[in-house]
């Protein structure tokens, strides 16, 4: 089958966050929104037949996840990233930002420190804030903007020598693949992190929503695969949410090896968040059940969309830096060459080029001074995008 993902699909007036609200963040009515993650074409027909069967029986009373779906579940996480996964190892929930905050409730008390890497997904730190915990920042070192661990302020900060003992680290919250910067955190990186984590008796939580979207060489590892040792001390959270545009069907589930860490997740989790919608569940069975193909097909898509952009950045724009992301559909852009503060880049983008990029800004430490673009739309909102860049530039840095 062929799957089209060139058409531009109307998606104002569907309560659409990105197509719908775009007025509610930026200061303009009408303007082209690359900024929230989610994408700009249909999902897999495959899904969308499922969930229209399902619609057809017209009774949508309470629902549980089946022991098919968690089998399927299981066979996903051994093919695409072989990890050999049990069924009891398995917990379903609405979200993964929900189950970061569980997880943050269940395995730490206020006051306790929570590691993170910024420039990240700013729902790490409005969590980790919201929660009364201490955020403790390993912000990772931009190089030439390739992104890497900065693995001796991690274990300086973990060190008995810091007498900033407050901040001393008790989770570790991981984003791999990494949004924004786009890396795809490899085996010696990973086996590095584990060894913190082990050494220092932390405990791993691994957001690995974007692992689906990997180019090149790169290889998604889940970090708690490496070893048995650290599988016993992580949790690792996935979705079909990005992967396959069902974001707003709500369903995610979590990947709990240790049973005391389970039943402590499992005992914030109970009563406050579900297992997810019946459209949700019906739509991750099919998704991975059925729909690799159309998956391989997207990610041909995204990567001439990545290609697309760094042909025009180089040709046009050398003044805006970048390096391609490894994974993910988002593409990190360094415009401190052009000016120093994100946000009034982004007014002038938005209001008077009509380009809603998110800014830098709101990642965190190290984020001021670059926009965050979303990949996953038809090429010619990509190209209308760049254009908008370009104008900006000349009228303001030429
Ligand atoms: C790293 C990361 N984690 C989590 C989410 C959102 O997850 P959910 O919608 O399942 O809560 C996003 C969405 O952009 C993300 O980029």
């Amino acid at each position: 089958m062929s799957y089209t993902f060139d058409e531009n699909i109307d998606r104002t007036n569907t309560n659409s966050v990105k197509w719908d609200m775009t007025d509610h963040y930026f200061d303009k009515e009408e303007c082209l929104p690359l900024w929230v993650a989610d994408s700009d074409w249909e999902t897999a027909p495959e899904i969308k037949e499922a969930i229209k069967n399902r619609a057809e029986h017209g009774i949508f009373g309470y629902t549980y996840p089946s022991e098919e779906l968690t089998q399927t579940v299981i066979e996903w996480v051994k093919n695409q990233y072989d990890w050999e996964i049990k069924k009891d190892w398995v917990v379903y929930a609405n979200g993964v930002v929900p189950s970061i905050n569980i997880s943050i409730r269940a395995l730490s008390i206020p006051g306790d420190g929570v590691i993170i890497q910024t420039p990240v997904y700013f729902p790490f730190i409005s969590t980790v804030k919201n929660t009364g915990r201490q955020l403790v920042n390993n912000q990772l070192i931009n190089d030439d903007n390739y992104y890497k661990i900065d693995f001796e302020d991690l274990n300086y900060s973990l060190s008995p020598e810091n007498e900033e003992s407050c901040k001393r680290g008790e989770l570790l919250l991981f984003c791999n693949p990494h949004n924004p910067v786009g890396r795809v955190w490899n085996k010696e990186e990973l086996k590095k992190i584990n060894e913190t984590v082990i050494k220092n008796d932390l405990i791993l939580i691994s957001d690995e929503i974007h692992s689906d979207f990997i180019f090149e060489d790169n290889k998604h590892i889940p970090a708690a695969s490496l070893s048995k040792e650290i599988e016993q001390r992580s949790i690792t959270l996935m979705a079909p949410s990005k992967t396959f545009n069902i974001a707003g069907l709500h369903t995610s589930f979590a990947i709990i090896p240790n049973k005391k860490i389970r039943r402590k997740f499992k005992s914030v989790k109970d009563h406050l968040v579900g297992a997810g919608s019946i459209f949700g569940l019906t739509a991750m069975q099919a998704a991975y059940s059925k729909g690799e193909p159309w998956l391989k097909a997207q990610l041909e898509y995204i990567k001439d969309n990545i290609e697309y952009t760094a042909d025009f950045l180089d040709e046009n724009l050398p003044q805006v830096k970048y390096s391609k992301p490894e994974g993910t559909y988002l593409f990190w852009l360094d415009f401190r060459e052009v000016e120093s503060c994100s946000e009034d880049i982004n007014n002038k983008l938005v209001k008077e080029f009509s380009v809603a990029l998110e800014p830098g800004n709101w990642f965190g430490e190290g984020g001021a001074g670059f926009l965050r673009m979303n990949l996953a739309t038809p090429r010619n909102n990509i190209k209308n995008a760049l254009e908008g860049i370009k104008k900006y530039i000349e009228k303001y840095y030429k």
